[in-house]
């Protein structure tokens, strides 16, 4: 593939191989998976992953388009897809659209991601009929802890139904794909097949169309605490720790730096 992909080439995935993306905050992470991923997604987890936030309330506008930047230059492959930060939507269609124009239009991405099913369906459908191509996100939606009680399960029992409606309100509105977070197996195949857009699971099902986890949660790099849902692929925080207590040691025994890392006074030695 040359280009990135296009959000209709992403809805157009529905039901085919599924869809791989990642979060990703900084330019050399997005680059080492730009050929890999159908799609990166610049969260606003990066408040807690990057900024140390104890939860996404506190993202702003301008960390998102800062990491937005940045993430953009080190992709050619994969779209970008920036979070709507916590205040950024909610108040109204025309407030959502100012702030999703500017993110738009500053970081290039290819579309912006919000948080709510029902609730936000004449927002997503405003956003749409702008130009803007939405993914929404519904089941546990994070910027909503104070008012959801904590990072739950969502949709068991009789919340199932309520879910399944933020699902096809989502898709109604004009949503391109739509994440699943943290939903029972059962209840997001249903949504997966009651939909006709792509199902973007963390914390769901491998029957999702596509899958998401944020990149330090599956890098080992964000040890704070492992949600259920998160799968380490590598331990490179822990990695990164026994690196620096080497460094560290070498230097107290002044064994860093040594013959080949300086510089020697005669002109016939390399510059640099
Ligand atoms: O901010 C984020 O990283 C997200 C994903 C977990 C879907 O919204
Ligand atoms: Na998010």
């Amino acid at each position: 593939r040359k280009s990135a992909p296009l959000p209709d080439d992403i809805r157009a995935r529905k039901g085919a191989t599924p869809l791989v993306s990642l979060t990703a905050y900084t330019t050399p992470m997005a680059e080492l998976m730009d050929s890999h991923c159908d799609f990166v997604l610049v969260g606003d987890s990066v408040g807690m992953v990057l900024h140390g936030l104890p939860s996404t309330l506190g993202v702003t506008m301008e960390m998102m388009i800062l990491h937005g930047k940045a993430v953009k230059r080190g992709l050619r492959q994969a779209m970008m897809v920036v979070d709507m930060p916590f205040g950024s939507y909610e108040e109204s269609p025309e407030q959502a659209f100012r702030n999703a124009a500017r993110l738009m239009s500053e970081t290039e991405a290819g579309a912006v991601k919000l948080e709510g099913g029902v609730g936000m369906a004449d927002t997503i459908a405003f956003l749409v009929a702008r130009g803007i191509p939405v993914m929404a996100h519904i089941g546990l939606t994070p910027q909503s802890i104070n008012t959801l009680g904590g990072y739950k399960v969502q949709g068991r029992g009789d919340a199932a139904a309520q879910l399944i409606a933020d699902a096809e309100a989502v898709s109604e509105a004009g949503a391109f794909a739509v994440v699943l977070e943290k939903v029972p197996e059962t209840l997001a195949n249903e949504i997966t097949a009651a939909v006709p857009i792509p199902t973007i699971g963390i914390g769901a099902s491998a029957g999702c169309d596509g899958q998401i986890l944020v990149v330090d949660d599956m890098l080992g790099l964000f040890t704070r605490f492992k949600p259920k849902f998160v799968k380490r692929y590598a331990t490179l925080g822990q990695q990164a720790e026994a690196a620096v207590a080497a460094y560290a040691d070498e230097v107290r025994r002044r064994a860093f730096p040594s013959a080949e890392h300086v510089f020697g006074d005669s002109a016939q030695e390399p510059k640099s």
